[in-house]
């Protein structure tokens, strides 16, 4: 059986692969995405390394000369996507948006560092690249944490990775929307309009897009002129633990500065996030810089923080948590509390289950301890594809697949857990 699933997932995977970099589906997603891209290149690991490698080396291609790794490369035109690159006006060779996303780019290296069976040609690969994850995230330390606090802000939902949370809900109300350029959504047309975001959000991306191209993609400016600063401990927890692996790989390539600067920062990061520790939820949540206000909604975002190696105690409490949920849901883990008001099953990140983070919070339990939670989440993810296939999220009560379907990163992950789970069997 998980031979036949791993093959299936592998045909996912060369669908959707462009040569040198794979979208997430064809479609919806049309272009390269930079987090999808990351975590699919350990799906490529296990059976095409060159390939994985590839990858990331094209994604890291497009870096701006400050360091920021953007959220999407725009390879080839397509108008089946909204907002193009006429809208991000970013003036990038090849056009890019002008907006980051999770830091998972370290994380998958040092896995296919690990793996890599030729560690001479892997060592090659590494010493191109490492300075260039490095340089992004020294830009999230400069440019999103202007105060020095150790976190990072994201200045657009989509940053996130996770657009529409619930996270953001009192943030995109200091967005203004009035003047907002008229626009049709193309997201409608590829997926069911009741599991994408509503439109009243979707004005308010494109409001922050066009007050952001209005400062020339500035970065040093963005912060502090953004509306919708946000501090979310899932992409700071994601960065802390690039930090940690990119210095793990310095110490490998013998690069002392990159090394002590990178555990520096993952140090600092990783204490800064006990600050964001929720004691009523036993959960972390997330803090709106704009109020100064650490927020009460029960996300995800603060069970993902379970990949930077957080504090033992911190680490059983989040498994308790999840451990909660499950009496609330029928598939771990629920992007939003499935008791709370504003959770819903098919919408987005506003309560489906998503592979990817299920993925990488089972990591990080795992690595603190937390087997048989770690366990749990596996199983009911692989649940989940045998039910319903590669889609791009699930219904977390009743399992059913939602959003876009043949994706490659959900197929990328069950390639990566089932490979996983026989490496420790
Ligand atoms: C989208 O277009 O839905 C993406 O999530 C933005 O990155």
């Amino acid at each position: 059986m998980s031979q036949a699933l791993i093959d299936q997932a592998r045909k996912v995977m060369e669908g959707n692969d462009r040569g040198s970099y794979t979208v997430p589906t064809h479609g919806l997603y049309p272009f390269q995405w930079n987090w999808d891209s990351a975590l699919s290149a350990l799906g490529f690991s296990h059976f095409d390394m060159d390939r994985a490698w590839v990858e990331i080396e094209t994604l890291m291609a497009h870096q701006w000369d400050d360091g920021m790794v953007p959220h999407i490369v725009f390879h080839e035109p397509d108008d089946g996507y909204f907002p193009g690159p006429e809208v991000w006006q970013t003036g990038r060779p090849v056009p890019t948006t002008g907006i980051t996303q999770p830091a998972v780019a370290g994380f998958a290296l040092r896995k296919l560092y690990d793996r890599a069976e030729d560690k001479a040609v892997a060592r090659a690969r590494l010493t191109k690249l490492l300075p260039k994850v490095h340089a992004w995230h020294q830009w999230f330390y400069r440019d999103r944490d202007p105060e020095n606090t150790g976190l990072v802000a994201i200045i657009h939902p989509w940053e996130s990775g996770r657009d529409n949370s619930v996270d953001w809900d009192e943030g995109l109300d200091a967005v203004p929307i009035e003047g907002v350029a008229p626009f049709t959504r193309r997201d409608t047309t590829h997926a069911n309009p009741d599991h994408r975001p509503s439109d009243e959000q979707y004005k308010c991306y494109i409001w922050l897009v066009e007050h952001f191209r209005g400062l020339g993609w500035d970065n040093p400016k963005l912060h502090d002129a953004s509306p919708f600063r946000l501090v979310d401990p899932g992409f700071n927890g994601i960065l802390t633990r690039s930090c940690d692996d990119v210095a793990d790989l310095a110490d490998v390539l013998g690069n002392l500065s990159i090394a002590s600067e990178a555990r520096a920062m993952a140090t600092k990061g990783r204490e800064a996030l006990e600050s964001l520790w929720n004691p009523a939820l036993g959960q972390y949540t997330c803090y709106n810089r704009v109020t100064g206000r650490l927020q009460d909604t029960p996300s995800v975002g603060g069970l993902l923080a379970a990949v930077a190696d957080v504090p033992h105690a911190r680490a059983e409490a989040l498994a308790r948590r999840i451990g909660l949920l499950a009496e609330r849901c029928g598939y771990l883990v629920p992007s939003h509390d499935p008791a709370n008001d504003a959770f819903d099953s098919q919408r987005y990140w506003r309560g489906p289950t998503w592979l990817i983070v299920n993925y990488m919070i089972a990591e990080g339990l795992a690595r603190s301890g937390q087997t048989e939670m770690a366990k749990r989440i596996h199983a009911n993810s692989l649940h989940l594809i045998e039910k319903s296939g590669f889609a791009e999220y699930y219904d977390p009560i009743s399992g059913e697949p939602c959003g876009g379907s043949s994706f490659t990163w959900t197929a990328a992950m069950v390639i990566e857990i089932l490979k996983n789970l026989k490496v420790a069997a």
